[in-house]
């Protein structure tokens, strides 16, 4: 059975904490976007250069609804709760929902980092805060629990979701 899921903005931090998770609570981990990469063969931005944002959400979908019987702790990717059905799957799994939360400047420079995301790359302090903005409701709607990662290690986020989940 699925365990536990990990919803939330570009670099907030659910590739990294799911890995802690799986190891502490010894649970496989799926990441999407890596299933999505090993399905296709494709990294994320060629499937964007592709087939645009639409086709890759169709893909995105496609992998969540086949990955629902997954056992173990899923890392969704940053705008995979957007769509109703989505959604649906998610919260149908019937297991915790967790989210990462980031403030503008953070997801900023964890951003900067790294150059893998075809929608994040691009981004502007600014940009990411409307983008988050306008996000917000949908994470929102499908999350039990939050975590605020700005000022916490991905060790001490992953402490403080395994306290949520022995409550
Ligand atoms: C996206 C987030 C990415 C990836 C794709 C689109 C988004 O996942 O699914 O680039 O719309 O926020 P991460 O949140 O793992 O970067």
């Amino acid at each position: 059975m699925m365990k536990l899921i990990l919803i939330g903005f570009m670099g907030s931090g659910k590739t990294t904490v799911s890995q802690l998770l799986g190891r502490q609570l010894d649970e496989e981990v799926l990441d999407l976007d890596r299933e999505i990469e090993r399905q296709t063969q494709q990294t994320i931005s060629q499937i964007f250069a592709q087939s645009g944002e639409k086709g890759f959400r169709q893909i995105e979908h496609d992998v969540l609804q086949q990955s629902m019987s997954f056992s173990g702790i899923l890392a969704t990717g940053g705008g995979t709760p957007l769509r109703e059905d989505n959604l649906l799957l998610l919260r149908q799994a019937g297991v915790p929902i967790i989210l990462l939360a980031a403030s503008p400047e953070v997801t900023y420079q964890r951003l900067q980092q790294q150059d893998n995301r075809p929608l994040g790359n691009k981004l502007g302090i600014n940009d990411i805060r409307q983008l988050q903005q306008y996000r917000q409701p949908f994470y929102d709607r499908c999350a039990d629990f939050s975590v605020m990662t700005d000022h916490q290690t991905p060790a001490e986020i992953t402490h403080q979701i395994i306290k949520y989940l022995q409550k």
